[in-house]
């Protein structure tokens, strides 16, 4: 279904051989272990706690010497304690709202936002994106790292942007049809949201201009992507990054392949490591990724556990590694009855059933000792009258016989369930 053109990778060391490629990343990683540990208090004293100095670095191997940092360094060094330059040096700061307590903070040089502009640049072009197009922001502006992201990306490309940021999805619906915008970047589940106010205002998406979605910020399924693709006759690519390790951007799948992000490893350094004991696992195998940033000045990180679980896979139309599709957070991981269960497998069972619409919530509650799981979802507009009570038996069983829960089944009428104009809220705990 692809209507955008085969495009050149935007950077030449996007496809340079795989030697000159970690020759890159070891002189860059020794200078950002040397930047933490010479301007940062806080990895000093790891470093020094874990008995390892950056002068111990010989091989891109022996990163694995060095101590990992969480969440909750940067919790407990809030708000600025983990900036590795002087405050006349930092231009931005942006912050991502955790879910309790304090929100985690980041800064930029210039430096920073321009190395950001770069690989967003680079993936709106691995995306399809050219000068030539408009692009249609709606991922929120603000301390969130989307909208702004995508914009200078967007603008570095030499694009037009339009940055609608988050909610007023009519508004949304009459600049799509009224701006003839080329490229949407947006999270998957607004996305829904904006195609569903289309349906209702009786626009046509075959009609319009849109070639390409950039979605990301949240988990999604590749059963999402073909129904996004199918309902907007666009092109549905998936961007990954997080903004302790920059914001949007650092890794993008390529619109021709689809075949999973591209990680800017020229930027980011990728590891996977098993959650629970931190062992280093080889490519291919799944576990938690960990980023160290090469290049990064106001707030390096080194080996930061980002909690996203996924698995590295070799270059493709990249040299660069892939990593595949987000399962979903250690966080994430529902454990119901013994059984491990990510929102990203319902969904996917969701979608495999025509009645039902992807819109939809878990809620987690206590059944006595034990944990019980409901999957509220809403039937779609292909829906007939009456047709919920076979939906539902059909999502149980499914749930049941591919997921291996027993799961209770709400199905709600078209609308009942709360719209994401952002990151979309998929489980609620009430245990
Ligand atoms: O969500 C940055 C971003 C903005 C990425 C726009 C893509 C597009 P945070 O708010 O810090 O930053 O949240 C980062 O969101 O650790 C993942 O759990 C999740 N996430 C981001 N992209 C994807 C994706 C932005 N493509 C957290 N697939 C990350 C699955 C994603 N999860």
């Amino acid at each position: 279904m692809s209507k955008a053109p085969c495009l050149e990778p935007l950077h030449r060391i996007e496809t340079a051989s795989v030697d000159e490629l970690r020759s890159l990343q070891l002189q860059r990683l020794r200078a950002s272990l040397q930047h933490a540990y010479r301007n940062s208090p806080v990895y000093r004293a790891r470093f020094d706690d874990h008995g390892v100095h950056p002068d111990d670095l010989v091989s891109l191997e022996d990163l694995g010497r060095f101590p990992f940092t969480t969440k909750a360094e940067l919790r407990d060094n809030y708000p600025f304690g983990m900036f590795a330059v002087p405050m006349e040096q930092v231009v931005r700061v942006h912050a991502s709202s955790g879910t309790t307590g304090k929100p985690t903070v980041v800064g930029y040089t210039r430096e920073d936002i321009e190395t950001w502009s770069e690989v967003m640049a680079r993936s709106i072009r691995a995306a399809g994106g050219v000068a030539a197009d408009k692009v249609h922001v709606s991922y929120g502006y603000g301390l969130f790292t989307g909208g702004l992201g995508a914009h200078y990306g967007a603008e570095k490309l030499g694009c037009a942007v339009i940055p609608m940021s988050g909610g007023q999805t009519e508004k949304q619906v009459q600049l799509i049809c009224d701006f003839d915008p080329d490229i949407i970047m947006v999270t998957p589940s607004y996305m829904l949201n904006i195609a569903d106010e289309m349906e209702r205002q009786g626009v046509d998406a075959s009609k319009l201009s849109l070639r390409v979605g950039i979605f990301g910020a949240e988990p999604w399924t590749d059963a999402m992507r073909r129904e996004i693709e199918q309902r907007m006759h666009i092109d549905a690519v998936d961007i990954y990054g997080l903004s302790e390790v920059m914001g949007p951007g650092v890794a993008q799948e390529c619109v021709q392949s689809k075949d999973g992000p591209t990680i800017w490893e020229d930027h980011f350094y990728p590891e996977i490591v098993d959650p629970e004991t931190g062992r280093v696992l080889p490519d291919g195998e799944e576990g938690e990724l960990v980023f160290t940033s090469l290049t990064k000045q106001a707030m390096p990180v080194i080996r930061y556990r980002t909690r996203d679980l996924t698995r590295l896979l070799p270059g493709s139309i990249r040299t660069m590694r892939r990593m595949d599709r987000i399962t979903g957070r250690c966080d994430d991981m529902l454990i119901i009855r013994g059984v491990n269960v990510f929102p990203t497998q319902i969904e996917e069972q969701i979608l495999s059933i025509p009645e039902l619409s992807p819109h939809y919530f878990i809620e987690l509650r206590k059944e006595g000792h034990l944990d019980a799981i409901e999957v509220n979802v809403e039937l779609s507009g292909r829906a007939v009258p009456g047709g919920s009570g076979d939906a539902e038996k059909a999502l149980r069983h499914k749930i049941k016989s591919y997921v291996g829960v027993s799961a209770s089944v709400k199905v709600h009428a078209s609308g009942g369930i709360p719209r994401s104009e952002g990151k979309a809220r998929r489980v609620i705990d009430k245990r």
